[in-house]
């Protein structure tokens, strides 16, 4: 057992300190947002995420985890600290490190302790770890021994509990290689393969895994647009080639492209790294082109259908960059409202979670259903950009009773084409024939 701090308690920050509290340590979650800190001692997430309020309430009844917006209280007696904070996008595009030299600051201000082991969770530009060292010990006011480990965390939202515990491997980078021990033996009781590795490695793994994983959903997006040309069907294709192992059958799923707060920002920020020491990305800045055009194909595709969106009603189902959470950062179907409603369409959206983190967006662009069925009713078109659960199971007779006219603009491949034929339902996916 371990006494471990947590700074930042956001997505990342949060389920890592309910998780190491679980496998048994003590933790203390500190952030500067009072309010946050104030729900989580009542055992409420300020975020939705599968499983995870179980567990906060779970470990802070036994006493494993506590939360505060004391610095002092939460670092003079830290030996172990995890830097969990917010990495955003600057408005020149570049990786906004104000959180990350807030918390080195307040970190090097407030420990008392001799050595101390720094866990960089967030995801930083190559290089930052080496930034972070620096940044403490030149704010130091006692002589302390630091020692920086870059940790990345490969945890997605709306899945983050179960991917901590069944994560494919546990990357530990340092150039300390007792700080490294030490962190490889708190994360032993995950019982997942730890990968140990140096501290600018490990930080080229973290942006590298999201550039491939991004990079295939490009990949399968483009031959998606050829499969529709030459009328094969990508969900066949996408199988097909995925169980060659060496291809593996996920992230092959084609749709509107990737959104979110990581994908989009971090692909941006490896071509930055890469710029800046003379070297080009071509095959991610492709990625990032596709990307960008493909949330329009399927939008032209409509309008095409419907002449033009001007006093069209349309649905639109899906408001979160994915299913399962509230998240609507870089969303896909934000900037398709947007440009919906820009083309003078009224806009009726529908998602299960997301509704009010999307109002805050959108304001009053477009109206918010309190259902599907609501969001359906006498429109003119339905515009699926979320592959949530609900949708998936929904009766697909409402959309005849309930439409003007039964017509499905599919940006996730919802429904399968079997399915969909027994209906009187006009139907276009992405990279599958036309029913
Ligand atoms: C992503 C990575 O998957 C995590 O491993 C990583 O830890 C995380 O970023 C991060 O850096 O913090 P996340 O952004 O939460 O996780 O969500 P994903 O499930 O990866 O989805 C990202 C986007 O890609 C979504 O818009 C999703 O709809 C889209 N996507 C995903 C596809 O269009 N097709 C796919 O086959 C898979």
């Amino acid at each position: 057992m371990k006494k471990i701090t947590i700074v930042g308690t956001g997505h990342v920050g949060l389920v890592t300190g309910v998780t190491l509290a679980e496998i048994g340590n003590q933790v203390v979650c500190y952030d500067i947002n009072e309010k946050y800190i104030a729900q989580m001692k009542q055992g409420i997430s300020p975020f939705y995420e599968p499983d995870l309020n179980d567990l906060l309430q779970k470990n802070l009844t036994k006493g494993q985890l506590f939360f505060t917006n004391d610095p002092k209280l939460a670092l003079e007696a830290a030996e172990i600290i995890y830097i969990a904070v917010g990495t955003p996008t600057a408005e020149n595009g570049s990786v906004d490190l104000n959180y990350i030299e807030a918390a080195a600051k307040t970190i090097a201000e407030n420990i008392t302790k001799q050595e101390i082991i720094v866990v960089t969770k967030s995801t930083v530009p190559i290089g930052t770890n080496n930034l972070i060292k620096q940044l403490i010990e030149t704010n130091l006011t006692y002589e302390v021994n630091v020692n920086i480990v870059s940790n990345p965390e490969f945890l997605r939202e709306g899945s983050a509990i179960y991917d901590t515990f069944s994560a494919d491997r546990i990357v530990i980078g340092s150039d300390c290689k007792k700080a490294a021990s030490i962190i490889e033996e708190i994360h032993r009781p995950f019982g997942r393969t730890i990968y140990l590795t140096d501290l600018l490695s490990a930080e080229m793994i973290k942006y590298s895994s999201n550039a491939f994983l991004a990079t295939k959903i490009s990949f399968i997006n483009e031959i998606a647009n050829l499969c529709e040309k030459v009328g094969a069907n990508i969900e066949e294709v996408a199988q097909g080639m995925g169980l060659d192992v060496r291809i593996g059958t996920q992230f092959l799923n084609a749709g509107i492209g990737f959104g979110g707060s990581c994908f989009p920002k971090d692909t941006r920020g490896l071509i930055q790294k890469a710029t800046e020491v003379g070297q080009s990305l071509e095959v991610l800045e492709a990625v990032i082109k596709v990307n960008k055009q493909q949330k329009y194909l399927l939008m032209n595709k409509a309008k095409q259908r419907l002449g033009n969106f001007k006093n069209k009603k349309i649905a639109l189902l899906g408001l979160a960059f994915k299913p399962n959470t509230n998240d609507v950062r870089e969303s896909i179907a934000i900037e398709i409202a947007s440009e919906l409603t820009m083309q003078g369409a009224m806009v009726i959206a529908y998602d299960p979670l997301a509704l009010e983190e999307a109002k805050q967006t959108l304001g009053k662009k477009i109206h918010y259903a309190s259902s599907l069925e609501e969001a359906i009713t006498d429109t003119d078109m339905v515009f699926i950009a979320t592959d949530w659960d609900e949708f998936k199971d929904f009766p697909l007779e409402k959309y005849e009773m309930l439409m003007n006219q039964p017509i499905i603009f599919d940006g996730r491949n919802c429904y399968s084409l079997d399915r969909i034929s027994e209906y009187n339902i006009e139907y276009y996916s992405v990279g599958r024939p036309f029913k």
